[in-house]
């Protein structure tokens, strides 16, 4: 590529330390790394440290200053913001505004309330600039090869009789984000926080969700709360399933089951040769068993899938009609969002039913 859109990172945490950086750096052919923010100094000299060995043009940005410094240049076309989930909203909206396209980690808002909020501000700034800027959500999921194989899969199994999704997490004091502190001040807690992931896989196996009944509980009070949730949920194709997640077990598992008249799929979290990934297993008629495996990759995909929309939305620059891939739009975000924010509301009313908002 003759010209490599430049992007900058604002957050210098864990996950920019171990997953972006790296991930960019093995497609430094496609991106230049322009910057790195931080709030603080120390930290966004930290993550730079690290960069600078791929993209020894790494500027190092910090507080309000450095922040207006990326803002000014127009060199920085995107950004990705991996910041407290709290405040990604407003920052990811900031940047909208100054016209950069914005790459957000997940969740796409805390809330429902604030899903809504976010998207008519957006519609306001589109409605605004010349160049319609892309909002997309980093949740990797729709990008992972084991689930856009299982996606294809689908047809097989014929009408859904029935779903199970359940995770048991492993969210215990050996975890790296265990002690981040935005995360135990976050309503939803790490059910939301993780949560977005599985809703995406989900969603994109069996379609959409229209409404829930949940109840939650707090056992493990090391954890925020709530750390347990068990929902069953209806799907438009009037198929019901149910949802179990406990953030933290002894024995974790994470495994997708879709029953059908023709055939069953799973998809089960497990590794192979030492990779992390999905193993799917699609039981047909006559026992005919087809199974693979595919170790994650989606957040490669994911960041390429966003190198490629901003280099294509600047090259038809003035053209407004340029149209991101779905996957990785703040809708798609939104409504992993609007799922588990309607089986806390209905938790929290002891398992009312509650439809889940559409967007
Ligand atoms: C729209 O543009 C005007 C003039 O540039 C600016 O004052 C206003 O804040 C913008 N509104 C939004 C929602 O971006
Ligand atoms: C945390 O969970 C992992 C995976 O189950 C386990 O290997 C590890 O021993 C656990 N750590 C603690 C402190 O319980
Ligand atoms: C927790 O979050 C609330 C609202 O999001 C905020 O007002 C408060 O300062 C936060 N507290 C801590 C200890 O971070
Ligand atoms: C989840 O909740 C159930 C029922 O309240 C409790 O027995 C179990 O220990 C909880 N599990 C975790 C991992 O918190």
């Amino acid at each position: 590529m003759a010209n490599p859109p430049q992007i900058a990172i604002l957050g210098a945490g864990i996950f920019v330390k171990t997953q972006y950086i790296p991930r960019l750096s093995e497609i430094s052919n496609l991106v230049i790394l322009k910057a790195i923010w931080s709030r603080s100094k120390e930290s966004a000299e930290a993550a730079v440290e690290i960069a600078r060995k791929h993209f020894p043009g790494v500027e190092c940005k910090w507080g309000d200053k450095g922040l207006d410094e990326i803002i000014q240049d127009a060199s920085i076309v995107g950004v990705a913001v991996v910041l407290a989930g709290q405040i990604m909203v407003d920052m990811s909206l900031k940047m909208l505004k100054a016209g950069k396209h914005v790459l957000q980690e997940k969740p796409a808002a805390a809330s429902i309330n604030e899903v809504e909020t976010a998207l008519s501000s957006y519609r306001a700034i589109c409605a605004n600039a010349t160049c319609k800027p892309i909002w997309a959500v980093a949740e990797n999921y729709r990008f992972e090869p084991a689930f856009v194989e299982c996606k294809k899969l689908m047809t097989e199994i014929g009408d859904m009789m029935n779903v199970q999704l359940v995770i048991e997490g492993s969210m215990n004091s050996s975890n790296p984000y265990f002690s981040s502190s935005w995360r135990r001040n976050f309503t939803g807690g790490f059910i939301l926080d993780m949560g977005v992931h599985f809703i995406a896989g989900l969603r994109m196996l069996v379609g959409e969700v229209l409404s829930v009944s949940a109840m939650t509980s707090h056992a493990d009070t090391t954890l925020p709360p709530p750390d347990n949730i068990t929902s069953n949920f209806q799907l438009e194709n009037g198929c019901s399933g149910v949802f179990v997640m406990a953030v933290s077990s002894r024995s974790p598992k994470i495994f997708w089951r879709i029953v059908g008249l023709k055939g069953t799929l799973q998809i089960e979290r497990g590794s192979q040769d030492g990779k992390h990934g999905y193993q799917a297993f699609l039981y047909g008629v006559n026992e005919q068993t087809k199974s693979f495996f595919y170790p994650f990759s989606g957040v490669t995909e994911e960041l390429k899938t966003f190198i490629h929309d901003i280099s294509q939305a600047s090259l038809k620059q003035g053209n407004v009609d340029y149209e991101a891939e779905p996957r990785i739009s703040y809708l798609e975000g939104a409504r992993d969002v609007a799922v588990l924010d309607a089986m806390l509301e209905s938790a929290a009313k002891q398992g009312a039913l509650v439809p889940v908002r559409k967007f």
